[in-house]
């Protein structure tokens, strides 16, 4: 097959990116927005790592559990995957594709079901919308760096967010904010990343830029104000397609977000992580607390903390709390927010977590929520070196959980696996794991 050539496509299986997928001439073949059930007429796009891409041209039987989107750009959009499809068949694809990795990794546990999220729309509290080179601005087709979409309605933020984005559409075409060319890099208006505080109604908007001046600051301020509490002006210098700014100049309002989750109040700093869906992340905190109330712990230790997340909203439950980050704006942010939580019993560390010394802290339970990639085979082995008795692995990435606990698995016994759906109409599905010390568990490794 050329690419540009039509063929039809009967999908028998989704894949991590939420692709539906089937066989074209013995070779796995995957078109976003279709799933199971479905048989499609397809466009040959591209080869990616043996498999073939197409895009979806014409359904030709959908799947029953097809519904009409509430979004008009559903379908195209990479902000929403699955939208066209029923939310219980979403979850029950997720389900499938934990499951299958636990299977995969000779895990025994299986989820039964995926905890669903009670908002299906504006249940994001962060959205990095990007300028395309004609002033589009907005989110991409999946998979594709350069096909830009001008959304002017999104339901992943909130209604007035849209608003935002609309007024800020609305300056480009005004003001010499010349969109930046991904593919030339040149150019000047990066993204617009908007933040929220669903439990405060604060909103903090980033004008991501290429290195120079922001211009008409006041003309700016004027369109933007009336629906954000904050204004920042970041500056990416580099041609790395990223919405961080490593320089910041705030030009608005309040310093940073603030949140509330878990009768805790949170500050955020714009480039810091945080939990992104508010209501699913005061559910993960009850279930890490949940694993947690088996033991006291007298040290908990919060490796990859963020701005102090778990720690400070469980500091109640252990003698002392240690958290480690590695963003050392979110550590800041960490030790303001213990303060304005009256949490006393914690403390803060800016470093990687494979440099912690374990002989120091010698924690009995652990909190692990690291990034997609998993954890640094150093941590690991310092968790084998020093076994505290529990560890509570939070995951965004199911493989790379199952690809550690191949390693923990030797000391720990998994006692439970619970999975959420912090994303709606996407394939992204959150673990949180509940792991006990092997009575007699093997002295593995030296401490790192
Ligand atoms: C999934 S987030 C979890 C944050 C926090 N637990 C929360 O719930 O808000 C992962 C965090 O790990 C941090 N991080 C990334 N690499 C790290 C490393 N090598 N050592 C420590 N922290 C790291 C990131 O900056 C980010 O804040």
């Amino acid at each position: 097959m050329k690419f540009g050539d039509s063929t039809t496509l009967k999908i028998s299986s989704v894949d991590k990116k939420g692709r539906g997928c089937g066989e074209v001439g013995g070779r796995q073949a995957c078109a976003h927005f279709t799933i199971p059930e479905e048989v499609v007429e397809a466009r040959l796009l591209s080869r990616r790592q043996g498999k073939l891409m197409f895009q979806v041209e014409r359904v030709v039987e959908p799947s029953p559990a097809r519904v009409t989107p509430r979004c008009p750009y559903a379908g195209r959009c990479g902000g929403c995957a699955w939208q066209q499809f029923d939310y219980g068949r979403q979850i029950e694809l997720k389900r499938g594709l934990v499951n299958a990795a636990l299977a995969a990794g000779g895990i025994r546990h299986r989820i039964e079901a995926v905890m669903p999220a009670p908002e299906l729309f504006y249940y994001r509290n962060r959205m990095d919308y990007c300028v395309g080179p004609r002033g589009e601005l907005g989110l991409k087709e999946p998979g594709r760096w350069n096909a830009y979409l001008d959304l002017d309605d999104c339901y992943l933020l909130s209604p007035d967010a849209v608003k935002l984005m609309n007024a800020f559409r609305g300056l480009m075409k005004k003001i010499p904010l010349e969109p930046w060319n991904s593919a030339a890099y040149n150019g000047y208006a990066r993204y617009l990343v908007i933040r929220e505080g669903k439990r405060t109604g604060k909103r903090m908007a980033t004008i991501v830029t290429s290195d120079a001046p922001l211009p008409a600051r006041q003309e700016i301020i004027d369109a933007l104000a009336p629906f954000a509490t904050t204004i920042y002006h970041g500056i990416n210098p580099t041609i790395t397609d990223l919405s961080l700014a490593p320089r910041l100049e705030l030009i608005h309002g309040d310093e940073f977000l603030e949140e509330k989750i878990a009768g805790k109040s949170f500050l955020i700093h714009p480039n810091s992580f945080f939990q992104t869906n508010t209501v699913m992340a005061e559910k993960l905190y009850e279930t890490v607390a949940e694993f947690l109330s088996k033991d006291r712990p007298k040290t908990l230790l919060d490796l990859y903390c963020g701005v102090g997340f778990f720690g400070i909203a469980l500091a109640g439950r252990a003698q002392k709390v240690v958290g480690i980050e590695l963003d050392a704006e979110a550590i800041v942010m960490a030790g303001k927010n213990a303060e304005r939580n009256g949490v006393a019993n914690i403390a803060f560390e800016a470093a990687k977590a494979e440099s912690l010394v374990w002989e120091r802290e010698r924690p009995d339970a652990v909190i692990v929520d690291p990034p997609r990639a998993g954890l640094h085979p150093k941590v690991i082995g310092s968790l084998l070196a020093h076994k505290p008795e529990r560890i509570v692995y939070v995951s965004c990435n199911y493989e790379s959980f199952v690809r550690d606990f191949a390693d923990l698995g030797k000391a720990y016994d998994l006692e439970e696996v619970r999975a959420m759906d912090m994303f709606p109409h996407s394939p992204h599905v959150e673990l949180a794991t509940n792991l006990r010390r092997k009575e007699n568990a093997p002295a593995i490794g030296g401490a790192a």
